[in-house]
């Protein structure tokens, strides 16, 4: 029988890890080893499984030629029958079903041929994650104990920096919490968190809730992509979507099935009231309610903390945080509190370094830790992470 193995032995990877690529189709498979350029390449499973070195972690590319029932059953075999093989599938469309599919098989990554999202970058993160464990890790453990705080980042007005916030604080918890931290782009209109982390979006919010819509919340666990931080990032659409794209149920259940996995989960919401905002908020633990230091703002926030019933929903889990607050303004905090009834704990001031990190595609955490903006987000990350020094930065005043 002819054989298509050009390599004896498994691609040896740098990092501890090797690298093949199955794919019956000649083209295609030189196409996938080109791109990997250490990957040896296989024809069959068959021969892949002659290959192996026994106990050596290895990544397994597999292309499109495996996308069907019987190559998803293959697959599921080898996967089980190996915990050292991690499986990765190139496919040439990926749908929520295809992404399915290939995570029942126990692979643990979908990616597009040619796409966005690197190939590479996969191959590499389940090599790493494959060479730093010796067990195989199928979802992201549960957490032992109660389920991480959901903490939602609302305004009742666009453009006052909840997504700024919510992404700088987001890494800034996920810097110092020994447990995972997710974020979760819930504006399906206009979300941009992928854009401001420079994260290439890969699966979405979307694909959470078609997953959650099947009841597999492992699979919603498995959905999010991992910035450089260690936040885990599950972003919006490319496509804007129709707010009720997704049905408040959905979205609460894509929260509850991450706070299974994360020590906190923060929500970046649209600057629209509609049903899922609403089942958010009820559902939220720490609710930061974001009003920009200027008049339309904050009478923006009075009016929809009325219309929203906000006091009476989230009373005790609502802390105020002042974006652009500077002594420059001439806004009396005090009077800012006395009309919302809120204390102003997180003051954020303004400052340059703010859009010029959301240009460069990096938080300003990151990109100038010193600044006092970085500062006052680091303090509010630090806050959230000890909840009874939330507790008292937030509420109702007396
Ligand atoms: N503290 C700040 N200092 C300076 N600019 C800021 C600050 N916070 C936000 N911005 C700017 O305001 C713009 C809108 O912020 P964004 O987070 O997108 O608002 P939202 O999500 O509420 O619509 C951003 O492009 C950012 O550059
Ligand atoms: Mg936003």
């Amino acid at each position: 029988m002819e054989s298509f193995a050009t390599v004896a032995a498994p691609g040896v990877g740098t990092a501890g890890y090797d690298v093949a690529v199955i794919e019956p189709e000649h083209v295609l498979r030189t196409r996938l080893a080109v791109e990997l350029a250490e990957a040896a390449q296989y024809a069959t499973i068959e021969e892949l499984v002659q290959n192996l070195r026994s106990g050596r972690p290895i990544v397994a590319v597999f292309g499109p030629g495996f996308v069907s029932p019987m190559g998803f059953q293959h697959v599921h075999r080898l996967t089980g029958m190996h915990p050292e093989l991690g499986a990765v599938f190139a496919v040439a469309e990926l749908s929520t079903e295809v992404l399915q599919q290939a995570l029942r098989a126990g692979a643990r990554d979908a990616v597009v041929l040619g796409g966005e999202a690197s190939l590479h970058q996969s191959v590499d993160r389940v090599g790493e994650l494959l060479a730093g464990t010796t067990t195989r890790v199928q979802t992201p453990a549960t957490r032992v104990g109660d389920p991480g705080r959901l903490v939602v980042v609302f305004s009742t007005k666009g453009g006052v920096g909840k997504t700024c916030i919510a992404i700088n604080v987001g890494v800034a918890m996920a810097k110092r919490s020994p447990d995972p931290v997710v974020l979760v782009d819930a504006d399906l209109q206009f979300g941009d968190v992928s854009v401001m982390l420079g994260l290439p979006p890969h699966h979405t919010v979307l694909d959470a809730a078609a997953a959650a819509q099947y009841g597999d919340m492992e699979l919603v666990q498995t959905l999010s992509a991992r910035h450089e931080s260690g936040l885990l990032v599950l972003p919006a659409p490319i496509e804007p979507m129709p707010t009720d794209a997704i049905l408040p149920g959905e979205m609460v259940g894509i929260c509850n099935a991450l706070q299974a996995i994360a020590g906190h989960v923060i929500v970046d919401m649209p600057s629209v009231f509609n049903d899922y905002v609403l089942a958010l908020v009820e559902a939220a633990d720490d609710v930061l309610l974001v009003g920009s230091m200027d008049i339309p703002s904050i009478k923006n926030l009075k009016i929809g903390m009325q219309t929203l019933d906000l006091g009476a929903i989230a009373g005790s889990k609502l802390r105020l945080v002042l974006n652009h607050a500077n002594a420059k303004v001439k806004l009396d905090v005090k009077e800012i509190e006395r009309v919302l009834g809120l204390s102003a704990n997180f003051p954020v001031p303004d400052d340059l370094a703010v859009p010029m990190s959301v240009n460069a595609g990096r938080p300003v955490v990151l990109e100038d830790p010193k600044a006092p903006v970085s500062r006052a987000l680091d303090r509010i990350a630090e806050a959230l992470l000890s909840p009874s020094a939330a507790r008292r930065a937030g509420g109702r005043r007396r």
